[in-house]
């Protein structure tokens, strides 16, 4: 027996601007070529199979997604198989949501439009975190780099860099949660505001000229615009010494600038690199599991 729907969505990263996105500053993500692949059953549900522990979220996933699609919710099965690491702010969740959706629109025989998937994603991710910017579905979706600010509808423009851009992408055993660093932020934020709207202004100062970097082909431009970002992320209690321990490394290994990348407080970091195969050793002698990437110049 075949699938009656299939759905594909890849990893992203946040080039620059997490968090201070969820605040309505612009962010910059890139997708990153590892994938997360979702069938459709018909069969009693809503259910979602995947590796490890079952999880009421997935069931509730399959349901609001197949509704979104027009079919019945309690009449969907749906497996996953994924590449992409839980927990290290490369995506996961939001890859989950837009394969299922699509899984689920292919077996009702109805792709859905751009504009519906994003807000589609967004609206399920709330299940995984509960206030987020939607810049995860969105990278996920398109699946290229692209400028990212929260809306109805969002702001989502592809970026055309100019030249390739060469990450190295690392993280280690420790898994966490994107909602507690992003809800012990929002305490934090309630606490003194305008504190925290001064490091986002400057988070969004900085996502500028990064941008203007990329669009230029100034990689050492953004490397800086990387390790400005990292230190208003630290200021912002969203970084983690594990996460600093690897950009240490990776800027001792020449990388032009490194930072942590997504929701933080672990997980995973992101080297502007290059040259980098010093870079790579450096990290995986200190026990990081490591990607290198290339992100494409255009779409
Ligand atoms: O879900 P993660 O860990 O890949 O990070 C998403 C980026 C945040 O800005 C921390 C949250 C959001 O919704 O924008």
């Amino acid at each position: 027996m075949t699938a009656s729907g299939r759905g594909r969505a890849g990893a992203k990263v946040v080039l620059l601007g997490e968090h201070a996105v969820v605040y309505d500053r612009p962010a910059l993500a890139a997708g990153v070529p590892i994938h997360l692949d979702a069938e459709a059953w018909p069969g009693r549900g809503p259910r979602l199979e995947a590796d490890g522990p079952a999880d009421e979220r997935g069931a509730a996933l399959v349901g609001q997604a197949a509704a979104a699609v027009g079919l019945d919710p309690g009449a969907w099965i749906v497996r996953v198989r994924s590449e992409i690491p839980p927990g290290r702010g490369l995506g996961s969740s939001a890859a989950l949501c837009v394969a299922t959706l699509r899984a689920l629109a292919d077996a009702a025989g109805r792709p859905l439009p751009r504009a519906d998937e994003l807000a589609l994603g967004r609206r399920l991710e709330v299940l995984f975190h509960g206030t987020p910017s939607g810049i995860d579905p969105a990278a996920a979706s398109l699946g290229c780099s692209l400028r990212f600010r929260r809306g109805e509808p969002p702001e989502v423009t592809p970026l055309s860099l100019a030249a390739a851009l060469p990450l190295v992408i690392a993280w280690g055993g420790e898994a966490r949660r994107t909602a507690g660093a992003v809800g012990g932020l929002r305490e934090r934020w309630m606490q003194d505001r305008a504190c925290y709207e001064a490091l986002f202004d400057a988070v969004a100062d900085l996502v500028n000229a990064g941008e203007r970097a990329l669009v230029a082909g100034d990689l050492a431009a953004f490397g800086r615009a990387c390790d400005e970002n990292q230190r208003l992320l630290e200021a912002m209690g969203v970084s983690s010494p594990d996460v600093e321990a690897r950009i240490a490394l990776a800027r001792g290994a020449g990388a032009l600038g490194a930072k942590l990348t997504g929701g933080g407080a672990g997980g995973a970091i992101i080297a502007v690199a290059p040259d980098g195969d010093a870079v790579e050793r450096a990290l995986r002698a200190a026990g990081a599991t490591v990607l290198r990437v290339l992100v494409p110049a255009a779409r």
